[in-house]
This record gives C-alpha cells, sequence and structure tokens, in this order.
C-alpha cells in the first residue's frame, strides 16, 4: 500500500516536493495523530487500529527527518520521550498550588455548608467532583500549546517536569477547536492506572526491586524520573479540575471544565452541580462504593462553589481556598484474628514475614493473608498470636496490618518475635546495616533461592524459556534434574519426558526452548544472571559498556562506578557475584553450551579509533541519521556517549534546537559544538 510519504517521493518529474505541500501533509498528519490519541486515550473509543495509527505515526516521524524545518515540539511524534537525562528546573508558580481543608466527617461537610451560606449570604451552588490521589500538576498553554508542566512543589515554585507530562497521551499538546484563552493554565492529577501500577510493581518484584507502596507514589516517582522515553513507557493518565487565568470562558467553575474537556482534556464525568447538602451526601455516598470500579486511584470527594464571582468573594486563608472542602473516604479496614506469622524466602534470600489471619471480607475481597514487610514494623506494632488486628487495603494491593486492638486481648498470646535462622535451610540470618530486611546468606544451599534464581533465568524478560514454568522447575529440582541455571543445558528429553505430568511433547518443548534460548542476546543473559540490583536497564548499560563477560568479570569498583547510571551499591553487587567461585564456574559451562556471553558483533566491531578517549554528548534535533545511529557510530569509533554536559564533555553533537540549558552549559564550561555534517568528516563516513 502506498503511504502518504511516497506521494512525496513520487511527484512529478521527481523534483523535491514544494515545501507547501510537505508542510500541509505533515501538518494534517498531525491533526489526524492526535484526534486519534483522544479518541483513544480521552475518549476511550478509538476508531482505528493500533497498527493504522502506527503506520501513520512512522510516516509522519519520516517527513519529519527529512524536513527538520518543520519541527514542532509539540508534534505527536515527540510523545516518546528522550533518553537524555533532564535535570529539573525549580519554576515558580504564576498562582500558588494550595492545598484544600480536609476532613473525615459529614457534620464537618454541613459546617462548610453553612459558613458558606452565612459568609455569602445569596444562594449558592456546589461542584462535586471525585478527588484523585495522584501527584498534582499545573500545566500552561500559550496560544493553544504546552508550553510548561510543573509539578506542586512546595506550592510556591514546583519542577519543571515538561518533558516527562509530553509523553502522557491523553495530555493535548495542543489544544482542540479554538475558543480557547491566549494563556490558559489548568491544573489536575497525574495518575498511575490500577493496572499499570499492578504490572509495574510484578515486574518490580520479580527483580527483587523495592516496590511502590500506591500508585500515587508511583506516579510521583515517574514524574520525576530523568529519562522521559522511561516516562512513555510507565503509561500515566492526567485528569483536570481546576482553571485559572484572566480570561476563562465562564463565571462558572462547571461551565469551565464542560470547555476544558472540549479543548481535549480529560475531565471526570463524575462531577456534579448541586443545590442542596442532600446532593452532596448523596454524590458522596454513591461514589464511596462506585469509586472501586474505577481505573484510578480516588480518595475522597472535592466540593467547590460553584461561582467564580462567589468564590473571590469568600477568597483564601493561608493554605486553603475558603470556597471549597475536601470530604476523604475512610479507609477500609477489617478486623480480624492473628492465627501465626510464616517466613518467605525470595530468589536473593530476602525474608518476608506474612502474617496468617481468619479469612475476613476487605473491599470485596477475602484477606487471609497480610505483609509483614520487616522486623522493626513488627516490632513496633507488638504483636502477639491470637491479636485482633486492623486490616486495611487503602491504596496498597497487598492488604497491611495497621494496629492491634488491645482492648479485645483477653489472654496475651505468645509474642511474635522474628526469626534468627532460615526457615528452609537453618541457616543463622543476617541484616545488612542500613537495610530493613533480614538474609539468608546460604544462596548455593538454600532451595527457595537456588530454585527462584531458576525460575527468574528462564523467565519471559530474561530467557523466555518456553515450556519451563514455575512448577516445572519445581519438579525438575525436586527429581535432582536441576542445581543450578548451567543444568538446564544438559536436560535431556529422557529425563524429562518420564516426569508426572510431562510427557514426551512437553519435554520436547523444554529442549527446544532451551536450544532457542542460546541466541539471546547478551544483556539479557545478563538480567537473568539475576544479580542483586542489576535489572532490565542496568543489565543494557554493562552489556554495552564492558561488551564481553570476561571484561566485565575483571572489572574493578572504579571500572565499574565510571558507568553512567552504576553508584556503588550495584558496583560492589557485581563484584560480590563474580568473586565466587561457583558463579563462575557456571559460566564457563554456559559459555560451552554457547550461550551469548559478549555484544553483537555489529555493535563491537570497531570501524576507528577516531574518537578513542573522547567523551560526546548529543544535543538536539539531527536531519541524516537518527540519535541512535550517533549514538552507535561514536561507539564505533571509540568514543563514549554520554548524557550531561560536564568538565570531561569533549564535544557536543549539536542538532537543531538544541536545549537552552545545554547550550548554555556548553558555552560556559567553553566545550565545542560540533554539527552533523562536521562530525560525520571526523569519522569519515560522509561519503
Ligand atoms: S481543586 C485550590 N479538585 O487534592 C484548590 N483538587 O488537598 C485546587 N485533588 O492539591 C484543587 N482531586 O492535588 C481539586 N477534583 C479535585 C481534586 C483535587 C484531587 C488534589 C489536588 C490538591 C489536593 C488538595
Amino acid at each position: 500500500m502506498k503511504t502518504l510519504f511516497d506521494n512525496i517521493d513520487n511527484t512529478e518529474s521527481a523534483k523535491s516536493p514544494l515545501l507547501e505541500d510537505v508542510g500541509g501533509i505533515i501538518s494534517k498528519l498531525r491533526h489526524e495523530l492526535d484526534q486519534h490519541n483522544y479518541n483513544y486515550y480521552v475518549l476511550n473509543n478509538p476508531t482505528i487500529s493500533d497498527f493504522e495509527f502506527d503506520k501513520k505515526l512512522k510516516e509522519l516521524e519520516k517527513l519529519e527527518k527529512a524536513y527538520p524545518e518543520f519541527f514542532d515540539p509539540n508534534s505527536p511524534t515527540q510523545r516518546v520521550g528522550s533518553d537524555i537525562n533532564t535535570s529539573f528546573k525549580q519554576v515558580k508558580h504564576q498562582y500558588p498550588m494550595l492545598s484544600l481543608g480536609n476532613t473525615y466527617s459529614e457534620g464537618e461537610v454541613m459546617d462548610f455548608y453553612e459558613r458558606t451560606r452565612k459568609s455569602l449570604n445569596a444562594d449558592f451552588e456546589l461542584v462535586c467532583e471525585l478527588k484523585y490521589d495522584g501527584s498534582s500538576i499545573s500545566l500552561i498553554y500559550e496560544k493553544g500549546a504546552l508550553v510548561r508542566a510543573i509539578t506542586r512543589g512546595d506550592g510556591e515554585k514546583g519542577d519543571d517536569v515538561t518533558a516527562n507530562v509530553k509523553t502522557i497521551r491523553s495530555i493535548p499538546l495542543k489544544l482542540r477547536e479554538n475558543d480557547f484563552p491566549e494563556k490558559l493554565e489548568i491544573r489536575g492529577e497525574i495518575l498511575m492506572p490500577w493496572n499499570v501500577f499492578d504490572e509495574l510493581n510484578k515486574e518490580r518484584e520479580a527483580q527483587e526491586e523495592l516496590l511502590f507502596a500506591n500508585p500515587r507514589n508511583a506516579a510521583a516517582g515517574t514524574l520525576k524520573m530523568q529519562n522521559s522515553a522511561e516516562v512513555a513507557k510507565r503509561k500515566l493518565d492526567g485528569y483536570f479540575y481546576y482553571l485559572l487565568g484572566e480570561d476563562l470562558p465562564s463565571d462558572l467553575h462547571s461551565e469551565n471544565l464542560q470547555m476544558a474537556r472540549k479543548w481535549g482534556f480529560k475531565v471526570s464525568g463524575a462531577m456534579k452541580v448541586c443545590k442542596t447538602l442532600n446532593e452532596v451526601f448523596d454524590f458522596i455516598r454513591y461514589w464511596d462504593i462506585e469509586r472501586k470500579n474505577l481505573p484510578v486511584a480516588t480518595d475522597g470527594v472535592v466540593i467547590k462553589v460553584n461561582s467564580g464571582i462567589q468564590q473571590r468573594n469568600l477568597g483564601f486563608t493561608a493554605k486553603s481556598p475558603r470556597w471549597a472542602i475536601a470530604y476523604k473516604f475512610q479507609a477500609e479496614q477489617a478486623v480480624t484474628r492473628l492465627n501465626s506469622v510464616s517466613y518467605q524466602v525470595g530468589r536473593t534470600g530476602a525474608i518476608t514475614p506474612v502474617a496468617n489471619l481468619d479469612p475476613v471480607q476487605l473491599s470485596g475481597t477475602t484477606v487471609k493473608r497480610a505483609s509483614l514487610h520487616n522486623a522493626d514494623i513488627i516490632e513496633s506494632l507488638d504483636l502477639h498470636i491470637g491479636d485482633q488486628v486492623f486490616v486495611e487495603k487503602g491504596g496498597e494491593i497487598i492488604p497491611k496490618i495497621t494496629g492491634v486492638d488491645k482492648d479485645a486481648r483477653i489472654l496475651i498470646g505468645e509474642k511474635v518475635k522474628f526469626i534468627s535462622n532460615c526457615p528452609e535451610c537453618n541457616t543463622p540470618l543476617i541484616r545488612l546495616e542500613g537495610e530493613a530486611a533480614h538474609y539468608c546468606p546460604n544462596e548455593n544451599a538454600c532451595p527457595p533461592q537456588i530454585k527462584g534464581r531458576i525460575e527468574h533465568f528462564v523467565s519471559r524478560k530474561a530467557m523466555n524459556i518456553d515450556g519451563l514454568g514455575i512448577e516445572t522447575v519445581n519438579l525438575l529440582y525436586q527429581n535432582d534434574l536441576l542445581h543450578n541455571i548451567a543444568d538446564i543445558y544438559e536436560l535431556k528429553i529422557s529425563d524429562i519426558s518420564g516426569l508426572e505430568r510431562l510427557g514426551e511433547k512437553s519435554a520436547q518443548n523444554i529442549i527446544d526452548g532451551v536450544e532457542k534460548s542460546k541466541l539471546v542476546p547478551f544483556e539479557r543473559v545478563l538480567f537473568a544472571l539475576g544479580i542483586r540490583y542489576v535489572g532490565e536497564t542496568v543489565a543494557k548499560k554493562l552489556a554495552s559498556h564492558f561488551k564481553t563477560i570476561e571484561n566485565l568479570e575483571n572489572a574493578t569498583l572504579e571500572d565499574l562506578t565510571s558507568v553512567d547510571e552504576i553508584g556503588e551499591r550495584i558496583a560492589e553487587s557485581v563484584i560480590k557475584y563474580f568473586s565466587s567461585a561457583e558463579n563462575r564456574a557456571i559460566i564457563e559451562r554456559m559459555k560451552k553450551f554457547g550461550l551469548q556471553f559478549s555484544l553483537d558483533k555489529d555493535l563491537m566491531q570497531l570501524k576507528s579509533d577516531v574518537l578513542s578517549g573522547k567523551t560526546i554528548v548529543i544535543s538536539g534535533i539531527f536531519a541524516k541519521h537518527s540519535r541512535d545511529e550517533y549514538k552507535k557510530m561514536i561507539e564505533q569509533h571509540g568514543g563514549k556517549n554520554t548524557g550531561s554536559i560536564s568538565k570531561k564533555t569533549s564535544f557536543v553533537l549539536a542538532g537543531k534546537n538544541m536545549g537552552p540549558e545545554k547550550l548554555k552549559k556548553a558555552e560556559k564550561l567553553g566545550i565545542k559544538l560540533i554539527n552533523e555534517e562536521e562530525f560525520l568528516v571526523i569519522i569519515n563516513e560522509n561519503s
């Protein structure tokens, strides 16, 4: 099928197309893609397939690359983010970002109503909205284009997180229609939907990274990530609830929100203009139940005076507006009996205490177990077996124990004391300084650690070995066929096919999967080894820097910490891993089986060493090659690419529209800028 791009290339007599035509096509494509983003992310109603969407997006990317003069920071192609580190500039809010008075009681809502009535001494309407539980954000639009996104910060000034916010697909980069004010500020909440949060925590758990306690923390943490390309992967969402500016369309808050929806913002449908206090309470009671079916977290209802004139009459206290109040929902809580505490051992030996409870209903599910996190938490709760404990779900997926009903103690049971030996192998536990968790140090003989490492090795994001799930690994381990990850490569069909639940066909499937895994690239093999703190991203960084496992094995602490984003904690863990003779022997065996322990040839092959010893920063937009291609070229010619300009930078490979901060810094440090043509001459690739 022909694409728009083909049309341009093939214009009559193969002449280059008229620039206006290209501009028109680019703008039409942008418009179309904005509309599809809006249909998908705001209206939840896509009208084309993902495939068609991606095709159009690629077409636009191709055109923008060929005609950089049409660059637009708010083009739909700019939502993918960049892998360049951004440090956040602090920006002062034009209007301070205040918080709201909070209450948990209907009585106080009544007081708020009475206060407002007396103070206004006139009829008034209230708008009820859901209180979204995320990270608040302020967006500034000028002439309909998003120019800045600022976090709440201390209320006076916040961090400029524009690059990250632009990756959120439901946030318009350009406003729809054209009846918006020239300058508009809109406030709302950045949220991580529950399903994205659950998935993210699952991944983090598999990699033994710290879990986010709730979607609010996850959203706030994501907004502050330095690499906007990573933010783009986290699938945040944004709901908006408050407009500011000189010339808003209406005096009524409810009408302004309707307009905001028309301009492309996600404005919650759960909003109601109320004339009586009873209507307000109906709204609260309805949504206290119904909110559990929403895709994002909410923690209350915000009640606002609808009229702008009346809002101004009521004014503000030092901290919050007098025209609004937040009613917070009670966190769901249940009381049940603590029967026992058991201890689980993870693949890195970390011990997690788990409370076993009498089953109890909580937020629509039956809860039998709750996490107790670590020894300090058990101690601070002063837990005894048989206690009646309070269990809460709050924002977390795993319920937790928040307290003990000490008045309900009739007979005091045995005090819960954290174990001193591993529940699986009886080795005395250790606790590292500054860490909350206890560990079992018997990594090579403690069964759940061995099995956990094998399970991690075969998992989808690691070696992705078909047919080897948790149960099969367990079975093979119990039958003495697997003791470590290298044993996987010695499995034979005859070993497997005789086992319970496994026939000839599953055995063949496993062997095929094992064989296929020998092609898995080095960075994933490195991740699969399960070195503590070496997640997917770190594994990629280490692989691309050290190129072979031998280089990594021999790296010193300094070698390791000189790599971008590798700190001492990771470096020490890598050194510890390779200092084990057992680990080295496993790797040697796997080398013989043919696994990939060095980078792809293409990346390794040095074409020249003209850039040897040079540290190069890439910034701006390029016409001839993509940023990734330039990165690869730098490496292939012996240079090193880094994210931020410092004294050590040899030169900046500068494209169009280089960031002003970077430019300033380069000028200040007297670092040379080299454009892409000059760069290609240096590496002799221009011909
Ligand atoms: S109105 C001046 N409406 O709750 C008042 N805030 O404690 C402007 N929030 O900082 C805020 N949902 O981050 C408003 N529908 C909603 C909200 C909402 C969540 C957050 C917001 C604010 C905090 C107040």
